[in-house]
C-alpha cells in the first residue's frame, strides 16, 4: 500500500476515503511540523495531504522521493506550495475550490457588517462592565445600504460576496486582471475602486503581483471613512502600513482574518478599536472544513489510480 502522509488532523470522513488508496499516517504532532519534521514525515509517501501553513518546495518533494505523485493542499489557495517546483518532479498539486465558497463569502460578509457596526468594540465593553446607557448618539456606525462595495478580484468568493453585497443594497465595483461580461457590476481599475469604495474586500489570490498591493499609497487613496476587509492572505496587506494609515485616520476601520505572519498580529493593530480581528476562519465551518477534507482525499485516490486529479491548480 502506498503511503499517504497527512501533515495535521483531517476530518474523519477523509480518513476513511483516504484508506481506500493507501497506508495513511497522519501527523501526531498538534501544530505545524517545522520544515525539517516535514521532510522527515513524508519520506517515502505518494501522496502528502497539506495544510496551508506547510511550506512544500522542491526539498519536500525530494525528501518524499521519486515516488511521490501528488500534493493535495486542503485550501482553495495555495502559494504555500511551489508548484513549478512540484510540476518539474512530475508532482500533480491539487487545491479545494469551490466547497468553501459560501463559508468565506459569509465570513467576509460578518467581518463587513463586524467592523461598521462596531461590534467587537461593543462586546469588549460589556465584558468590561463598563457603565452604558442607551442614548441616540452611542457607538454610532456605519450604515451599508446605498454604499459601494469593491471586490478585489472577482473569483468565486468575490462573487459570492458581491451577492451578499447586491442583498444588503449595496452597489458592487470590482477590479482584477479582467473584466467579467457575465457579472452585473462595474469593472474598474484598482486604483478607482479605492477612491470610489465605501468598503474594499479583497478575494486576489497572493501571487508576486499581489504581495502588498494593500500597501501606504493604495490606503491613502482610499475614502477617510472606508472600511478595509481581508479574508484572502495576509501579505496582500502591508500590515504595518495599514497601521498607520489607522493612526493617521485615512481609512475608518479594517477587518482581518489572515495576517502576513500568521499566527503572529501586528502589535499596533491589537491596540485598535476600529479593527475586528479573527484568527483564519475563512471556511471554518464543520460542513465546509470537511467538504475540503474529503476533496483533498479524492484528489489523492483519484491520482493514485491513474486517473489524475478532480481540482488540479492552474500553473
Ligand atoms: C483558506 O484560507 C483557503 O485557502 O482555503
Ligand atoms: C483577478 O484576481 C481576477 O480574477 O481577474
Amino acid at each position: 500500500m502506498p503511503k499517504i502522509a497527512v501533515t495535521r488532523w483531517i476530518p474523519d470522513e477523509a480518513v476513511q476515503v483516504l484508506g481506500e488508496a493507501g497506508e495513511v499516517e497522519i501527523s501526531p504532532q498538534d501544530r505545524p511540523l517545522t520544515p525539517e519534521e516535514l521532510r522527515k514525515f513524508v519520506a517515502g509517501s505518494a501522496a502528502v495531504v497539506s495544510m496551508l501553513h506547510d511550506r512544500i518546495d522542491g526539498s519536500v518533494a525530494d525528501a518524499a522521493g521519486p515516488g511521490l505523485k501528488v500534493v493535495a493542499n486542503v485550501a482553495v489557495g495555495y502559494d504555500n506550495v511551489e508548484v513549478s517546483a512540484l510540476a518539474e518532479r512530475g508532482v500533480v498539486v491539487a487545491n479545494t475550490p469551490g466547497v468553501l465558497t459560501d463559508a468565506t463569502a459569509d465570513l467576509a460578509f460578518g467581518l463587513l457588517l463586524a467592523v461598521s457596526r462596531r461590534l467587537g468594540e461593543g462586546e469588549r465593553l460589556l465584558r468590561a462592565r463598563q457603565p452604558w446607557s442607551f442614548h441616540l448618539g452611542f457607538l454610532l456606525g456605519s450604515g451599508l445600504q446605498g454604499k459601494t462595495l469593491g471586490v478585489v478580484g472577482l473569483g468565486q468568493i468575490g462573487r459570492a460576496v458581491a451577492k451578499r453585497a447586491a442583498a444588503f443594497g449595496m452597489r458592487v465595483v470590482y477590479s482584477g486582471r479582467s473584466a467579467k461580461p457575465d457579472f452585473d457590476g462595474e469593472f474598474v481599475s484598482f486604483d478607482e475602486l479605492l477612491r470610489r469604495s465605501d468598503f474594499v474586500s479583497l478575494h486576489c489570490p497572493l501571487t508576486p503581483e499581489t504581495r502588498h498591493l494593500v500597501d501606504a499609497d493604495a490606503l491613502r487613496a482610499m475614502k477617510p471613512s472606508a472600511y478595509l476587509v481581508n479574508t484572502t492572505r495576509g501579505p496582500v496587506v502591508d500590515e504595518a502600513a495599514l497601521a498607520d494609515a489607522l493612526e493617521a485616520g485615512e481609512i475608518a476601520g479594517a477587518a482581518l482574518d489572515v495576517f502576513e505572519k500568521e499566527p503572529d498580529v501586528e502589535p499596533r493593530l491589537l491596540e485598535r478599536d476600529d479593527v475586528v480581528l479573527t484568527p483564519h476562519l475563512g471556511s471554518a465551518t464543520v460542513e465546509t472544513r470537511t467538504a475540503m477534507a474529503v476533496l483533498a482525499a479524492r484528489n489523492v485516490v483519484s491520482v493514485l489510480a491513474g486517473a489524475g486529479p478532480l481540482t488540479e491548480v492552474g500553473r
